[in-house]
């Protein structure tokens, strides 16, 4: 009796955990479909018009799962697509020595991008950046390519006219165009990509987009934009009814800007910003007041300008503020014991002003800053030890 009803529930465990197992191997079986045949094809034929001298494509053969074992390809899970190419070449430390970067520059990708791409229907994900495309175009098709949400093509060597094409693409996020050697007509396209949050456009030549802040401001999700040394073109007075009211990181740096440039009435208007760089350009005379209004900022750089105020009350009470950077301008006077309000305050630089500083440093400085990891006060004159204050 008892013996039986051991056996009967032995066999029960044992039939239950049959189940579990068969439906434990349907799931898995399931999940990992692996590659679908046209796709490995579509990859096949990329492949073979690219130049790849270090064979960081080895694991591309016929033979294997190009789901499981193509290094870069990433699929569905359940339906097999090629979602993502992660083809960049890795960036490196910078403390790497000279002959691990001669090897990362050997290892980078060039030839033509093949518009077998295009049979990658449910491609979503592309990254080609820090490779060498030698000045080759952007291609148009990439236009084409309609479920992508993701382009990298950051310091990839891609050169000439940025095809207006890719303002097909609706469903774009994340766009980095950096790279030198680009340039536009305008930036109208732009427009079509209503869900963009983020824009890397830094060094790519928009002298001629004279249309560049209007349509921006027609980009309601955008989150983060970098501008630096795009050579920006004036934009006309009349602008504007900021529709930024998402945007929190902004990088003009290295752009020929004035203080009177219309651009800056609409810089002061983004009050959403946690981040601002204005640094190397052609700022002079008071640090300006309107600045005041950015309520939020955590992060500002007004570094390589011809700033020559004292530093004004109202940035030692800009209490959130985290990053500071005052460096190489021509600021005077004393540094207020109101810096010891900047209680957020880690990292503070007001290195190379000449005339910033007689009369010491504040004790406050010491005693109140307690998040405050490096402060550099290399060049500035100081009439005290350092170790006096902190
Ligand atoms: C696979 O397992 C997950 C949970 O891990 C479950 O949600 C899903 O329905 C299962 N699919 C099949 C086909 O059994
Ligand atoms: C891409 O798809 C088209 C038709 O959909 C087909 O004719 C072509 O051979 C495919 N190309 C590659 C490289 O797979
Ligand atoms: C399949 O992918 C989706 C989204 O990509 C993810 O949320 C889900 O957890 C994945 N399922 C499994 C079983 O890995
Ligand atoms: C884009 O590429 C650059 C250069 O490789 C890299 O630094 C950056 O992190 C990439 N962006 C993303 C979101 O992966
Ligand atoms: C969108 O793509 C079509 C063809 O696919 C092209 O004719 C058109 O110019 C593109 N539009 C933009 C804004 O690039
Ligand atoms: C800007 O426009 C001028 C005049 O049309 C043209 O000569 C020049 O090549 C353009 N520059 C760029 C970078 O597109
Ligand atoms: C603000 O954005 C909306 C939606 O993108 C657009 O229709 C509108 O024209 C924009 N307003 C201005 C002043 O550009
Ligand atoms: C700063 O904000 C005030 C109040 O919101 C506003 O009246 C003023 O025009 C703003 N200044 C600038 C330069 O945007
Ligand atoms: C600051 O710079 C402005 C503009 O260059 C100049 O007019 C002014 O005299 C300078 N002020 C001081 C105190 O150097
Ligand atoms: C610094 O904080 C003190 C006390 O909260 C306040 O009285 C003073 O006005 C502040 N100074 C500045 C420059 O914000
Ligand atoms: C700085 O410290 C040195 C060595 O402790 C001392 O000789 C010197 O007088 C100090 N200078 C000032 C301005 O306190």
């Amino acid at each position: 009796m008892a013996t039986s009803s051991i056996i009967k529930i032995l066999f029960l465990v044992f039939f239950s955990l049959a189940i579990l197992n068969v439906s434990l191997s349907i799931n898995d079986s399931s999940i990992n479909v692996g590659c679908i045949e046209s796709e490995k094809q579509a990859l096949s034929v990329f492949k073979q018009h690219l130049f790849d001298p270090a064979n960081r494509l080895a694991s591309w053969v016929q033979h294997e799962d190009c789901c499981r074992r193509w290094v870069g390809v990433v699929c569905h899970n359940v339906s097999g697509h090629v979602l993502e190419l992660h083809l960049q070449n890795p960036t490196l430390d910078d403390d790497a020595t000279f002959a691990e970067s001669e090897a990362n520059m050997r290892s980078r990708l060039g030839g033509k991008i093949h518009h077998s791409l295009l049979n990658l229907t449910h491609l979503s994900y592309l990254d080609l950046s820090y490779n060498e495309f030698g000045g080759i175009s952007i291609p148009d098709f990439f236009g084409s390519m309609l479920s992508l949400r993701h382009l990298n093509l950051s310091i990839a060597g891609f050169g000439g006219l940025i095809p207006h094409q890719l303002g097909n693409l609706s469903n774009m996020e994340y766009l980095n165009l950096d790279e030198y050697g680009l340039h536009v007509e305008n930036l109208g396209w732009l427009a079509g990509m209503s869900r963009l949050k983020y824009l890397h456009m830094s060094t790519v030549n928009l002298r001629n987009a004279t249309d560049w802040l209007q349509t921006l401001n027609m980009l309601p999700s955008l989150k983060e934009l970098h501008l630096v040394n795009s050579q920006l073109p004036p934009i006309s007075t009349h602008l504007l009814n900021p529709n930024f009211s998402s945007l929190a990181i902004l990088n003009l740096a290295w752009n020929n800007l004035l203080n009177t440039s219309p651009i800056m009435s609409w810089v002061f208007s983004l009050k959403t910003l946690l981040s601002l760089d204005l640094s190397a350009n052609k700022f002079e005379g008071p640090i300006p007041d309107a600045l005041q209004n950015l309520t939020s900022l955590r992060h500002l750089d007004l570094s390589d300008n011809q700033f020559n105020s004292s530093i004004p009350d109202w940035l030692y009470g800009f209490s959130p503020l985290e990053f500071l950077n005052l460096q190489y301008n021509n600021l005077q006077g004393k540094i207020s014991s109101a810096i010891g309000n900047m209680t957020s305050a880690i990292s503070l630089d007001f290195s190379e002003n000449n005339e910033l500083g007689g009369g010491g440093i504040p004790k406050s400085l010491g005693n109140n800053l307690c998040n405050l990891k490096s402060i550099s006060l290399g060049g500035v004159k100081l009439s005290q030890n350092i170790s006096d204050i902190l």
